[in-house]
């Protein structure tokens, strides 16, 4: 790697870290491209990643977690992501476990706000803010 960067003809030195205006990359745009991973790239469907179904196209992304760039890639890569997809799974075992979720509106009123972290709102009723109305319900546990 290089020691300075070019940004309009001016050469900062990489000793400290460079602010680049107008610079930025989406991870949700790399992560949801039908380009990297075929037509169906927005559809929910896990088994993507089971026994190696992942498409060749993303197999240079260089992310440290299912080719995804979720956690990010090289050394400024989220320390976390271990601990943060182990909390996930068992939160959504438990709840999955014990509860039924339906959508409590239509599925085209919700809309998603882009942020740092993305929200959903519901479209009918910006002003209400970050929401996702839904009826859940205990599941039947037969003992
Ligand atoms: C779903 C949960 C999480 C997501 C999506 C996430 C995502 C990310 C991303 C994208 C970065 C890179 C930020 C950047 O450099 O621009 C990052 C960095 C980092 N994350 Fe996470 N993270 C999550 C949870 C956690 C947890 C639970 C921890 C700690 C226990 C953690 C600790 C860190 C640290 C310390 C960095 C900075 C690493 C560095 O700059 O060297 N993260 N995370």
């Amino acid at each position: 790697m290089s020691s300075s960067a070019s940004v309009s003809g001016v050469l900062p030195p990489l000793t400290r870290p460079a602010l680049i205006p107008h610079a930025h990359a989406s991870f949700r745009a790399i992560n949801r491209s039908k380009e990297l991973w075929g037509i169906d790239s927005e559809k929910f469907k896990p088994e993507r990643w089971v026994e190696n179904h992942v498409p060749e196209t993303v197999k240079s992304i260089p992310a440290v977690w299912s080719n995804m760039m979720s956690f990010l890639a090289g050394p400024h890569a989220c320390i976390g992501y271990r601990i943060a997809l182990l909390q996930m799974k068992s939160m959504l075992f438990t709840l999955v476990r014990d509860f039924e979720f339906e959508l409590a509106i239509s599925s085209e009123d919700i809309g998603r706000r882009k942020n740092i972290v993305g929200r959903p709102y519901v479209a009918s009723d910006p002003g209400s803010g970050s929401q996702l109305p839904m009826l859940i319900q205990p599941c039947n546990v037969v003992v």
